[in-house]
């Protein structure tokens, strides 16, 4: 049950200060429900807990809203994807991050288990077949020795190759090969898990490759055993940049999303593994270019600092006096999120909810108000109103620092971990 939500759409640098002062009310936090095994079959950095998902478009159905088409614009491993096509929704999902389009397509297409069981005995006998040839080139192969023995090396490159011969190319399985194939990347490389940077662990004992595969076709199997069936619910994953790809044919009844943060994730990096692996980049740099909220993607303060809106402008400005490369990767930051406000705007029919989870951070010391920008990107972009509330982050309760190196930690010196995000429902 939904109780209290704010009306944060007054004028901006009001809404600036209502947000600070929102309190979480408990109605989005944790959820007793055990998420589908589905969601679990690849992991995926600031992941959607699945509920959330659930709970906002019962949300909008209480409001009066009918559902026959949901989007989400950053749509990330396909949380939003999945619940919709359970409750048989049309979708519309966008990405610009390969490896996400690939996790979030295989999440919304059903495979039958007993297949998928055949092709893995198909992809095991042809692994004792195939030889261990990439045709990658030498600055691939080497950024990938950098990572992974040349044991697993090799392994991977036959398992690779039989998926290859194995399925066909158009079939949705071969999908869910190459998507199991990626989900085991990190534990059979040097990868330091649980990091949220790349790095290498010279420690780590990576696993062996064929009996990892085994494993994860099996939790594979298992996720779809329980999963719903086929339904008539259409679903369309893109990988592009929101900012301008091609517009959904139709418009939509919701858009349910969680932006990324200003510089918090470098998902380009964090998937080089996969990226590298599947060709999706001969240099996994590349795919930063236009990912949102990435560092390296600054704009020239002097010639955009007019374009900023009042939110963006105290932050950048603040900012500055700090440090200025930040404070170009912030402004390049806002900018693509008042551009994402317009098209979330043009995406919807009169009527319509967008939804978001997004949360603050800091910045040598500056806040980054994120969600009081969105919400003035929001409001300017034309929608009536932007509804609010805060919401605890339960899943990182336990382990609420992170480390200089990325890793997430109990140790009380290192670096607190917001624990907060806020909910807004824009109304169009
Ligand atoms: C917070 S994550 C979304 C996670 C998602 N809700 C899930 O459950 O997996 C933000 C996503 O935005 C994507 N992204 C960043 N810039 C983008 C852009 N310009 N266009 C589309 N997607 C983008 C990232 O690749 C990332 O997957």
């Amino acid at each position: 049950m939904i109780t209290q939500l704010t009306d944060v759409s007054y004028s901006y640098n009001s809404s600036f200060k209502r947000l600070d002062s929102l309190e979480s009310n408990g109605d989005w936090d944790l959820d007793d429900i055990v998420e589908s095994k589905i969601h679990k079959i690849h992991s995926y950095p600031a992941k959607f807990p699945a509920f959330l998902a659930t709970r906002a478009l019962d949300y909008a159905r209480r409001e009066g809203i009918t559902l026959k088409r949901v989007a989400d614009i950053f749509c990330g491993c396909g949380t939003v994807a999945y619940e919709a096509r359970r409750e048989e929704v049309d979708f519309w999902g966008c990405d610009i991050n390969p490896v996400a389009t690939l996790i979030a397509s295989v999440k919304s297409t059903f495979c039958d288990p007993e297949e998928f069981v055949r092709y893995r005995d198909l992809i095991l006998a042809n692994f004792e077949l195939v030889d261990e040839e990439t045709n990658f080139s030498l600055r691939r192969t080497n950024r990938l020795l950098y990572w992974f023995q040349i044991e697993q090396f090799r392994a991977l490159a036959r398992l690779r190759n039989s998926i290859n011969i194995s399925l066909p190319e158009n079939s949705p399985f071969k999908d869910a090969f190459l998507c199991a194939f990626s989900a085991i990347l990190k534990s059979t490389s040097q990868w330091r898990q649980r990091s949220t940077k790349p790095q290498l662990d010279p420690t780590k004992k990576p696993k062996d490759v064929l009996n990892e595969f085994l494993k994860q076709c099996s939790f594979m199997t298992s996720a779809w055993r329980a999963s719903s069936q086929s339904n008539t619910a259409k679903t369309e994953i893109v990988n592009g940049n929101i900012i301008d790809v091609q517009a959904p044919a139709e418009l939509m009844d919701m858009i349910i999303t969680s932006p990324p943060y200003v510089t918090s994730y470098e998902y380009a990096d964090l998937h080089q593994l996969s990226s590298l692996w599947l060709g999706y980049a001969e240099d996994y740099r590349d795919l930063r270019v236009g990912s949102i909220g990435s560092g390296v993607n600054a704009v020239d303060l002097r010639k955009e600092l007019k374009n900023l809106n009042e939110v963006a402008y105290q932050i950048v400005f603040s900012l500055y006096g700090k440090n200025p490369l930040a404070a170009g990767a912030a402004a390049r930051y806002y900018l693509d999120m008042q551009k994402v406000a317009k098209r979330c705007f043009s995406f919807l029919r009169p009527g319509g909810l967008a939804f978001f989870v997004i949360g603050d951070t800091t910045q040598n010391g500056v806040k980054l108000d994120n969600a009081a920008h969105l919400t003035e990107s929001l409001m300017k972009s034309g929608f009536r109103k932007v509804l609010a509330t805060k919401r605890t982050i339960s899943n990182k309760l336990h382990t609420p620092y992170r480390e200089n190196n990325g890793q997430f930690s109990q140790k009380k010196l290192s670096k607190m971990v917001y624990s907060e995000e806020y909910i807004l429902i824009a109304h169009r």
